[in-house]
């Protein structure tokens, strides 16, 4: 039997299913209606383990084409790359681009299709666990400048995206982590039972159990569907996915974007996000500690020394800001979260002596 959506995400300009499940790598061809000539787009990395295998399921036939990868290769120039080779072999616009990665690849190769003859079909296949639940949902799509991350990028939804959560059992403990704390953030934000999930089974989230993995992408997925069909542009429901995000990307900046993962940064972004929550009265002291409990019970790589100047200087230039007041988004209870644009930079440096012990 086929395998049916899990749930079909309708946004203003689209609406496309999302397929969830183990094993859905060798079917995708058959729960993706393809218009014109077939290009599985993948990393050279990934290729063997399931390029190749996505490519097979296409019964009347598909052509691959690999690229390297890495987040300094996140680039205009890659996504030219992918550009120049589908005008080598002839592609034209009733072509379809199945892009078979992570979130770079995901956010490249889909760039590269949204704009290939003003646009071609487009089709997510996630691999890690962080591109499953968030970056192939919401149909945003960006490469970075060396001026900064995902400054050049378009909306852009997806034909379909297919989840195939066996594929996660290869996936290094870092990014695995990276995912969780990504997912972990959806609970935070909308969902009471996601959280708890984390929560009450840390082993089992751990140790990959086949029914947690999907009960726990499912849900999250559903988060982020939920908002970014209300507000596909980010005008204002779309904020709360950022929640974490300032202290984050201070964060990275500081570390020069090495030695912690984008949801690492995140973990430790809702700890300092959660403390200035505190401060103002919104969340009580003991949620706090619950969220703070469990962020850490999974173990988020520590911070080196980091020079908090550097971290405060960074959310300056998030393009969230208005003004000079900085944009953030609080938890007013786990599942509750709220938008707010005065927030001053003592605040916000109370939030990082939070994070690097003061
Ligand atoms: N467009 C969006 O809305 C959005 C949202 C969040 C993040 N992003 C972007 O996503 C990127 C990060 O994505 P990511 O965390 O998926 O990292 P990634 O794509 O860089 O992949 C990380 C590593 O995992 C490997 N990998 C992928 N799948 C695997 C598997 N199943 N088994 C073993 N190894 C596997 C890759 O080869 C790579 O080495 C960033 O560039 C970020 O800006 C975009």
């Amino acid at each position: 039997m086929t395998p049916q959506p899990f749930i079909t995400i309708h946004q203003a300009s689209a609406s496309y299913p999302v397929f969830v499940g183990r094993n859905l790598l060798d079917r995708v061809g058959e729960l993706v209606r393809a218009r014109g000539r077939v290009f599985v787009i993948t990393s050279e990395s990934l290729r063997d383990r399931f390029g190749d295998r996505v490519a097979q399921s296409f019964s009347l036939g598909s052509e691959i084409i690999s690229i390297a990868e890495g987040e300094a290769r996140k680039t205009l120039a890659t996504a030219e790359e992918v550009i120049t080779e589908l005008l080598a072999r002839g592609a034209r616009r009733d072509a379809t681009a199945i892009v078979v990665g992570g979130g770079m690849i995901g956010d490249t190769a889909g760039f590269a299709a949204s704009i290939f003859l003003r646009g071609i079909d487009l089709v997510h296949v996630p691999t890690t666990l962080l591109a499953q639940v968030d970056s192939s949902i919401g149909g945003k799509l960006a490469v970075n400048h060396p001026k900064g991350k995902n400054l050049i990028g378009s909306f852009y939804p997806p034909r379909a995206v297919v989840s195939d959560t066996s594929v996660l059992d290869s996936l290094s403990p870092r990014e695995l982590l990276s995912g969780i704390y990504e997912a972990m953030k959806g609970g935070v934000i909308r969902d009471p039972e996601l959280f708890e999930l984390f929560e009450s089974n840390r082993a089992e989230v751990l140790r990959r159990d086949p029914g947690t993995i999907d009960e726990l992408v499912r849900k999250k997925i559903r988060v982020k569907a939920d908002i970014v069909s209300a507000d596909e542009k980010e005008a204002d429901l779309r904020r709360l996915l950022n929640y974490g995000h300032t202290i984050a990307h201070g964060i990275e900046a500081a570390m020069q974007y090495e030695g912690i993962t984008h949801g690492e940064a995140v973990a430790w972004g809702m700890i300092g996000a959660n403390a200035i929550a505190v401060r103002r009265g919104l969340l009580a002291s003991n949620e706090e500690a619950r969220i703070r409990k469990t962020i850490l019970e999974y173990e988020p790589a520590s911070l080196p020394r980091l020079d908090r100047q550097e971290i405060l200087a960074a959310t300056e230039h998030d393009k969230k800001n208005v003004g000079t007041a900085r944009v953030m988004v609080f938890p007013r209870r786990i599942g509750e979260c709220v938008v707010v644009s005065d927030v001053t930079e003592a605040e916000v440096k109370y939030g990082i002596d939070a994070v690097c012990g003061s």
